[in-house]
């Protein structure tokens, strides 16, 4: 009997994943995260990160029971700390979604292939630094196109960089506004942000 609830233990223990979130805004996608895997027996979002202490991400989080921590860039970049807190929350997999910072080596290193951004339009095109939230769909409407799209990547140490995992489109019309665009982005974003981590986690 004990040695079947170890064994058991060990057993869901090995299977079960644990997902960080990074987010420093609204947090939508993080959301849907969480609401999607909230009754998946196999996958927890366990800890969200943000470098904003009055991020409303960090509300949804507490609503949702999930433990929160907050980072300054000291904290981030000249210290290794956040594998410990990582290592803590059995951390399996990383989220950033509206995340801004550039990710340490370090980090990148110990999560290669096990971290995924998400971007707010058909990459390589509108990224990099200084691209993003509306600066995105203003330069995407700037430039007359007439699709745009998400692009879900895994994440290296340059901003938007790492190799493209997923990507969808949208029509632009001539009458959209940025605004309209956002919107139009965030419902991708929203529709398969959540999936497709859901397939990765069947890989790691
Ligand atoms: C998303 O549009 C995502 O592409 C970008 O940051 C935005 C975050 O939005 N990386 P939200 O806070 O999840 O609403």
């Amino acid at each position: 009997m004990f040695l079947t609830t170890v064994f058991k233990g060990l057993y869901l223990s090995n299977m079960h994943r644990y997902i960080a979130i990074f987010a420093s805004g609204t947090g939508s996608n993080a959301k849907k995260i969480v609401e999607h895997f909230k009754h998946n027996q196999d996958i927890t979002v366990s800890l969200i990160v943000s470098n904003k202490a009055d991020a409303p991400v960090l509300d949804m989080a507490r609503e949702n029971d999930i433990p929160t921590l907050v980072i300054d860039r000291t904290y981030f970049y000249q210290t290794e700390n956040i594998l410990f807190f990582f290592n803590k929350f059995s951390i399996d997999f990383v989220v950033l979604a509206g995340f801004l910072w550039l990710v340490p080596r370090y980090l990148v290193q110990a999560f290669e292939n096990r971290m995924v951004n998400i971007h707010p339009a058909l990459l390589p095109k509108y990224g990099g630094k200084g691209m993003y939230g509306m600066r995105v769909h203003e330069a995407v409407k700037k430039a007359g196109e007439t699709e745009t799209g998400i692009t879900i990547h895994f994440v290296n140490d340059h901003y938007d960089d790492g190799d493209i995992v997923f990507q969808a489109k949208c029509s632009v019309s001539p009458s959209d506004q940025p605004e309209d665009i956002a919107q139009k982005i965030h419902r991708l974003e929203h529709r398969h942000f959540p999936e497709v981590i859901e397939k990765l986690l069947q890989k790691v």
